[in-house]
């Protein structure tokens, strides 16, 4: 087709937050006509860190479905994950081949994960990551990566390996560009609105999570960080509040000067409480069909089972490329 094809992953670690959803599964969802859409679960990622093996599977399978449940729509977009397709292991090995130690060396996410440990216990998974994200995104011939800050450096790696392979071997892979997303929503944490939401800040009061109840919504909601002046107005020094007005612009897709008119005159409490049921209201269809889809294991087995069947021939081209230029 004509449109072009755009590839991003998730990894099932943690429950998607307010943040996640407004700043990259939203924007997934609302893409889905005008792009060619490749969505993977980034499972074998995963298990670069510590991890427990029950705790990984389930948590790929909620991942899944609270994917579908936010609107991914596998009759659009393939959705699969990661460890279904043995041509990413296969290619990243490749990869390796072709990335010199010091290029790697100087991927500043290993630094951070490893220093948490230290640097001789992290596992050599970790510090080959960015060879496997590479393969992920060179398999399927992709025109577009969104990125955010955090994965710039890789996507920077993965252009370098293929372009030095293609000049190397002859040509195989196709050169993947970032997607530079409309200034998409920055979601901040309700108990610090100057870190972004995250789901590794600990703090009952930091994040909205998607399946939180109404009751804890309105609750966290109520409970977020302010200042002490009273006009409601978008101002982007009142962290707080800008914050609080951002989810609400978003959610009740109003322009600022209409919601502004709104709470003239009112104060945060008049906010809170609406921002609080809007949300409630907002949040409620995901978490009702998350919980249908969660009852139904076997479709969500088997839609992931049939996107990886649709976009295995993809892979699979592209790796016999690879191999067969490599003289294996
Ligand atoms: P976390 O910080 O919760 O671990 P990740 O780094 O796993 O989140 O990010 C997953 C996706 O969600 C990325 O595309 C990232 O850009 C997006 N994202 C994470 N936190 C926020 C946030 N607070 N606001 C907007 N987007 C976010
Ligand atoms: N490394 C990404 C993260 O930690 C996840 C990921 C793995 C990814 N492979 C990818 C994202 C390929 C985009 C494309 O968030």
């Amino acid at each position: 087709s004509a449109k072009k094809r755009v590839f991003s992953g998730i990894q099932p670690t943690g429950e998607i937050h307010l943040g996640n959803y407004l700043g990259a599964v939203k924007n997934w969802v609302d893409s889905q006509d005008e792009y060619e859409n490749i969505f993977f679960i980034a499972n074998s990622h995963s298990i670069t860190m510590p991890h427990s093996p029950k705790e990984l599977e389930s948590s790929t399978y909620k991942l899944a479905a609270m994917l579908l449940a936010c609107g991914i729509d596998t009759q659009k977009s393939a959705l699969f994950v990661q460890s279904a397709i043995d041509y990413h292991p296969a290619l990243a090995w490749i990869l390796d081949c072709n990335i010199s130690m010091g290029d790697m060396g100087r991927m500043t996410q290993f630094k951070d994960k490893s220093a948490k440990s230290s640097a001789q216990k992290a596992s050599v998974g970790l510090f080959n990551y960015p060879a496997l994200m590479a393969a992920d995104i060179l398999l399927y011939e992709v025109d577009f990566v969104p990125v955010g800050q955090d994965q710039k450096q890789h996507l920077e790696l993965t252009r370098n390996v293929a372009q030095k392979f293609n000049r190397d071997y002859g040509e195989c892979f196709k050169i993947p560009n970032p997607l530079i997303q409309k200034v998409g929503a920055k979601i901040m944490g309700l108990d610090n609105p100057q870190i972004k939401m995250s789901k590794s800040q600990k703090g009952e009061n930091h994040a909205i999570f998607l399946l939180d109840s109404p009751e804890v919504i309105t609750r966290k909601i109520k409970k977020a960080t302010t200042d002490s002046a009273r006009e409601i107005v978008f101002d982007e020094n009142r962290l707080g509040l800008y914050n609080l007005l951002c989810m609400y612009e978003i959610f009740s897709e109003q322009s600022r000067e209409v919601i502004e008119a709104e709470f003239a005159g009112k104060g945060y409490g008049e906010l809170k409480s609406r921002l609080g049921d809007l949300l409630v209201e907002s949040l409620r269809p995901i978490r009702e069909k998350y919980d249908e889809i969660m009852r139904e294991k076997g479709y969500i087995k088997q839609v992931l089972e049939s996107s990886a069947d649709k976009v295995r021939p993809i892979a699979k081209a592209t790796y016999e490329r690879a191999k067969n230029l490599i003289g294996l």
